[in-house]
């Protein structure tokens, strides 16, 4: 087939679909005008004079106003850093809305802590090594060796919510990670090894990656960060990644299948960071030339047997990069599975979720990722103006079809109940 067409106005003329996408885009515009109308409130409430017509500026979401119904069951500073964005007005592109939704509560990357949507608090285990954001200089990295053209998958000229395989959802998730921090973002379609099994191509292509950047961020496409407001460069000073740090990857849950031939348990290779150096060139080199065996001995057996180049990084490589900064190995708790895998052995996925044990929930991973957002903003836009469409009819009661105003005895009377019925409240 034809490589996908990326520009959104061709993407509007394409049959049946070209309807709906038009539509959106409409939509798009009401859209934006909510943010802009929430910016003006926020921003300029009580009233100020009108900013230049090509900015508007946007700023955190501050807490729900004092009298509102969710300030008394909303954990307070939600987001306890707010910052000021300028965007441009007559802008609709979806790198804008993206802007729009995260920019005005990124997490500092030097934050002394975290604290997650549980309310637990998540500290810095001492001084941030990186204070700065590292922009380009990281690499969020995809790769797959298979087409990905089918209906619902990432590479097809349409993709649509409906139907939406779960690949896709993890990969546009990583995709949207890199949007949000700047980041570089690349999908490597990798050759194949005729003799191995397909995830072995990760290796020589991470490899390669690490030749043009300073730090890479691979996921596997069921792989993704729960929270892309939080920084890459705030989970690198939270893991304590040092400057002879080669690889970070999470430790896999205690079950059987997860042991290596000395009894350790494998590490994941689903989810690696790791970080330019001529040591690390030379460890991806052994490991992807591991199942050659002139190194290590039995290796070849990884080359189709499951669990494949995380076999031989568990079996040999690891043992050969030993010193104590070489490999961080991360919690399963923070680092591998999801809630609904926390009986496997804790392994919920606090900062970055990875959907072994059911990819069916990587779309619903990917609405937590924007949804999580995008709620408390409209929950906000709805109490802001709330004056308009929130309707008070308290004061009346209902006779036959009709309302009528309740007199004031029958008013203290209902206030009369409505204490009575407090007292049983709690017992
Ligand atoms: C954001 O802008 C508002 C209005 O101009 C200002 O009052 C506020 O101090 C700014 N906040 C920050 C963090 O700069
Ligand atoms: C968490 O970080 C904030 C901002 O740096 C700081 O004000 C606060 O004291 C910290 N809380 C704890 C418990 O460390
Ligand atoms: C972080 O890494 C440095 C360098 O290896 C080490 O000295 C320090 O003890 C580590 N800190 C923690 C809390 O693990």
């Amino acid at each position: 087939m034809s490589g996908p067409k990326y520009s959104y106005a061709s993407l509007a003329n394409f049959g049946p679909q070209g309807r709906w996408r038009r539509v959106l885009l409409v939509a798009i515009v009401p859209m934006m005008c909510g943010f802009i109308f929430y910016v003006y409130h926020e921003s300029f409430f009580p009233r100020a004079p009108h900013k230049s017509a090509h900015q508007s500026a946007v700023s955190a979401p501050p807490h729900a106003p004092a009298d509102s119904i969710a300030d008394k069951t909303r954990p307070l500073h939600r987001y306890p850093y707010q910052h000021n964005v300028s965007l441009p007005a007559d802008d609709i592109s979806m790198a804008t809305v993206i802007k729009a939704l995260y920019s005005p509560i990124l997490h500092p990357v030097d934050a002394a802590n975290f604290t997650d949507e549980d309310g637990e608090m998540h500290k810095l285990p001492g001084e941030p090594r990186f204070k700065e954001k590292l922009g380009k200089r990281v690499l969020v990295l995809d790769i797959d060796s298979r087409p990905l053209t089918g209906d619902g998958q990432l590479m097809n000229e349409e993709l649509k919510w409906k139907g939406m395989r779960p690949l896709s959802a993890g990969m546009l998730s990583h995709f949207m990670f890199a949007q949000i921090h700047g980041y570089d973002y690349k999908f490597v379609r990798a050759p194949d090894y005729p003799d191995r099994w397909g995830t072995w191509v990760k290796v020589p292509m991470m490899k390669e990656a690490l030749k043009t950047h300073d730090y890479i961020v691979f996921m596997d496409s069921d792989v993704m960060f729960h929270y892309p407001h939080l920084p890459l460069e705030w989970l690198l000073n939270y893991w304590n990644m040092s400057a002879d740090t080669l690889a970070m990857m999470s430790i896999d849950p205690d079950e059987p299948q997860n042991y290596d031939s000395k009894g350790n348990r494998y590490l994941n290779t689903g989810f690696v960071i790791a970080q330019q150096s001529k040591r690390t060139q030379e460890m991806y080199k052994n490991w992807a030339e591991c199942p050659s065996e002139v190194k290590y001995k039995g290796c070849a057996n990884w080359k189709v047997a499951w669990a494949h180049e995380q076999a031989a990084f568990g079996n040999y490589i690891r043992y050969d990069y030993n010193r104590p900064d070489d490999i961080k190995v991360l919690p399963c708790v923070e680092a591998n599975g999801a809630p609904e895998a926390v009986n496997r052995g804790g392994c919920k996925g606090t900062f970055v979720r990875h959907f072994w044990v059911d990819k069916g929930l990587l779309s619903k991973g990917l609405a937590d990722s924007v949804m999580q957002y995008f709620l408390p903003r409209l929950h906000q836009m709805y109490h802001q103006e709330a004056a308009e469409h929130i309707v008070d009819k308290k004061g009346f009661k209902l006779v036959g079809a009709d309302m009528v105003a309740m007199t004031e005895q029958e008013k203290e009377q209902m206030a009369k109940d409505a204490a009575k019925n407090q007292k049983d409240e709690g017992f």
